[in-house]
């Protein structure tokens, strides 16, 4: 098959890319397509002719998205209504990413695909507005929430707080917010199996379990062996800009369905702090 990897340079891409086997990939940069421009998008698509095209390219910045809100809707709202459209156009499937961030965290259970979305924040707004886009224009289609990222290949939560614990002596992190921590590559792992699988839907991927940010960043620094002092605070004291759902889990039976579940939050991190170490990032 032939695989467009669309957002090949970020955090998730990079894995993407790395890791997949057997195939022939046709990685992208926004150097190589601005997913805001339609005719930059068809273009490519008919130059290439993927299988499938896995959009992971997007505006990240969920406190950036609330000052810049038509930045975060021009990537994240047109750029997948762009991708969709110029795949239907030249029969490509297409594998999009979305994220926790659609919902409003007031659930008391973890979220199902199906479950209405109500976003807090622009960044969640343009996600959604992304995958309505999707499964109004593209016809072979899987949009894939995931939430939490991390990856040895760029910066990350992780290696923020690891780099932090070296400068200050204390640090306060968020108490009050519930969630998945997901490490790209299990993540990538999962994208690989549902494109051979030829998978369909709305999905949920994620590693199992569930934590705050403060539960994670103690964690980390355990794992580590590193002995700064964490102390909790709540969301309304860490004064971000965006809001964000206070509990954002993500169901796996959809997932499940297909025969994949994600090994625990806390196996992946011995995994991911193992890859740092071999990339010289962690001593
Ligand atoms: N990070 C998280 O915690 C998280 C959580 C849940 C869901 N997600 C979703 O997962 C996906 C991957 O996230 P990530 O963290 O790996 O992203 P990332 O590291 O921020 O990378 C973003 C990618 O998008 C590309 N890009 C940005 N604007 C573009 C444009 N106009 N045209 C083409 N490409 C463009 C960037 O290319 P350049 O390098 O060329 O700029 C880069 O490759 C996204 O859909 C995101 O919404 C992320």
């Amino acid at each position: 098959m032939r695989i467009a990897i669309i957002g090949s340079s970020g955090l998730l891409g990079t894995d993407l890319l790395e890791g997949w086997a057997g195939d022939e990939i046709i990685p992208a940069t926004s150097r190589d397509v601005d997913i805001r421009d339609f005719s930059q998008v068809h273009r490519f698509l008919i130059r290439e002719r993927p299988d499938w095209i896995i959009l992971a390219a997007a505006f990240t910045d969920v406190d950036g998205s609330e000052k810049s809100p038509e930045l975060a809707f021009s990537i994240n709202r047109n750029g997948p209504r762009n991708v969709a459209l110029a795949a239907r156009d030249t029969g490509a499937k297409l594998f999009y990413l979305s994220t926790d961030y659609v919902f409003d965290g007031l659930s008391d259970r973890p979220y199902e695909p199906t479950d209405p979305v109500h976003p807090l924040s622009a960044y969640g707004a343009s996600k959604a507005a992304g995958e309505q886009a999707v499964q109004k224009h593209a016809k072979d289609w899987i949009i894939a929430r995931t939430s939490w990222l991390y990856g040895a290949s760029r910066p990350c939560f992780p290696e923020k707080i690891l780099h932090a614990a070296e400068t200050q002596p204390e640090l306060k992190v968020v108490n009050d917010q519930i969630g998945s921590p997901t490490y790209t590559k299990d993540l990538a792992g999962a994208i690989r199996e549902l494109i051979r699988m030829d998978a369909h839907g709305i999905l949920n991927i994620t590693n199992s379990g569930f934590c705050s940010w403060f539960d994670f960043a103690k964690d980390v620094l355990r794992k580590a062996g590193r002995s700064s002092l964490v102390l909790p605070i709540s969301t309304a004291e860490a004064h971000r800009l965006a809001k964000r759902p206070a509990y954002s889990v993500l169901s796996p039976a959809a997932l499940g369905a297909y025969g994949i579940a994600l090994r625990s939050w806390q196996d992946a991190l011995n995994d991911y702090l193992r890859d740092l170490r071999q990339k010289g990032k962690l001593r």
